[in-house]
């Protein structure tokens, strides 16, 4: 049994149109708070629920990141309990880094636990990372460009249809995270799906060939047709940032998460993209489509039914 949720008020920012804010919902109800975020709402603590020591803040901001295009952030894999993505230089350092990253993962996986309880039966947790770049005028090739907008899609890691959730924390004591935010994938796949070829059937290779799937995760490879589900998300991922004319016109909101706050979303779900911001810890969760609370507003049954697809 899990212990229940202790109160603690939180923001919702919903980011489909409809200009909702609610400020300072009671979580007393862990149903509202996944009905929430699974609509496309971000929950905002404007005091994150996460620890980090002023002397460990102070070391992260000191560090610097591995400047290679194919390393997006400084990143701790939970599952092989290790670091990649810093710069060489002293042993000590990567050492604390990880006991830092470590740390933050565990925190965001016992806080979900308490928080979002009916995610947290079928989840896996996936990286952590640490985001140590300024994002305002980042050089990245187009489609790995965080400043434009997009749902997320992992390139070498398929989900199958679970969910993407993300949970931030603006570790930097004077700069905002500055995100800007437009309609959910619910409505964008409404606008868009005629411009787009349908995706192949959903079977689902989820427990097959888990060997070579393991083995590719690991060296950072793609499977292709492994699931048609991730390559239409990924194809859709692209699709947007390179749609110019989207990027420019589309309706959009600006979100800004000062320092030392906190914020948890569906990054499938909420279209984003960041702007500005430097020293952000994050943690990933895939949260299996069987513990959803709002199934029907789930990407792979939203697909499912504006294409008419039975699989
Ligand atoms: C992204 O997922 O596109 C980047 C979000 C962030 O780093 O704030
Ligand atoms: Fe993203």
């Amino acid at each position: 049994m899990q212990a229940p949720a202790k109160s603690l008020s939180y923001s919702v920012f919903m980011t489909d149109g409809t200009g909702e804010i609610r400020v300072n919902v009671e979580k007393s109800n862990a149903e509202v708070a996944c009905r929430f975020l699974e609509k496309g709402g971000i929950i905002y603590f404007e005091e994150t629920p996460f620890f980090i020591s002023k002397s460990d803040r102070e070391f992260l901001l000191s560090l610097k990141q591995n400047k290679a295009d194919h390393t997006k952030n400084i990143a701790y894999r939970p599952a092989q309990d290790r670091v990649t993505g810093l710069s060489k230089g002293k042993v000590e350092d990567t050492v604390r880094l990880h006991r830092i990253m470590a740390d933050f993962h565990k925190q965001v996986y016992r806080f979900l636990e308490n928080f979002l309880p009916p995610y947290s039966e079928g989840w896996k947790a996936d990286f952590a990372t640490f985001r140590a770049i300024e994002e305002h005028g980042r050089k990245m090739r187009l489609r790995a460009r965080n400043d434009l907008l997009h749902v997320d899609s992992f390139a070498t890691r398929p989900v199958y249809g679970d969910r993407i959730l993300r949970t931030f924390l603006n570790v930097n004591p004077s700069q905002k995270r500055v995100w800007q935010t437009t309609d959910t994938f619910e409505q964008l796949l409404k606008t868009f799906s005629n411009q787009i070829s349908e995706p192949g059937p959903f079977k689902s290779n989820k427990n097959k060939n888990s060997l070579i799937r393991a083995l590719a995760q690991k060296m950072g490879f793609k499977l292709s047709g492994e699931s048609s589900y991730d390559e239409w998300m990924m194809n859709f991922h692209n699709f947007l940032k390179e749609n110019a004319e989207f990027q420019e016109k589309c309706r959009k909101d600006r979100w800004e998460f000062p320092a030392n706050s906190s914020w948890i979303v569906f990054t499938d779900m909420v279209s984003h993209a960041v702007l500005s911001g430097r020293y952000a810890l994050e943690q990933t969760f895939i949260v299996s489509q069987d513990s959803l609370v709002l199934p029907q507003k789930a990407p792979l049954n939203l697909l499912r039914k504006t294409y008419g697809l039975n699989a």
